[in-house]
């Protein structure tokens, strides 16, 4: 049985996992009004990316018989920058997330409980990726030095080609 402590982490995170798939979707509705769908077919992979992590978190609390309560989830920007001050936004924002699945996996290690432990040790592994990728798309995007055909090309063939 997950204490109420950790419950209470728990039931945290699932709200910034969900905020997070709310953010991306903002994001893509960004990039669809500047006609770059590429960009916004990987925000919306993104958000639901984001959505299946909130989803694990919570089908944890319920197999250790805790109780999931949502919490409200703020509203997204409206208005963003070009595509390398997004996806700085989208680094600075996964950091956040890394920061705060470290605080709840220390924790649960504090309360010596193992099986959210290894619950969070596949987030922590998660969040190696997401900092990965997004780093390296602030990296391609400056060295199109925000130039139409780099834009272009990045919005077809890097972010658009995801699957
Ligand atoms: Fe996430
Ligand atoms: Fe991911």
């Amino acid at each position: 049985m997950l204490s109420k402590t950790l419950q209470n982490g728990f039931n945290d995170q699932i709200q910034k996992e969900f905020y997070s798939s709310y953010l991306y979707l903002a994001m893509a509705a960004h990039f669809e009004s500047v006609n770059l769908r590429g960009f916004a077919s990987w925000m919306k992979l993104q958000a639901d990316e984001e959505r299946g992590h909130g989803m694990r978190l919570w089908e944890h609390v319920s197999d250790r018989g805790g109780k999931v309560d949502l919490r409200a989830i703020e509203q997204p920007p409206a208005k963003f920058g070009k595509p390398l001050e997004i996806f700085q936004q989208v680094l600075e924002h996964e950091q956040k997330v890394t920061a705060s699945i470290a605080a709840l996996h220390a924790l649960a290690l504090k309360e010596g409980d193992v099986a959210a432990q290894t619950s969070l040790q596949w987030f922590v592994n998660e969040q190696v990726e997401e900092e990965k990728h997004a780093s390296e798309l602030v990296e391609q995007l400056k060295m199109t030095g925000d130039q139409p055909f780099g834009i272009l090309f990045m919005d077809q063939h890097v972010l658009g080609a995801r699957k």
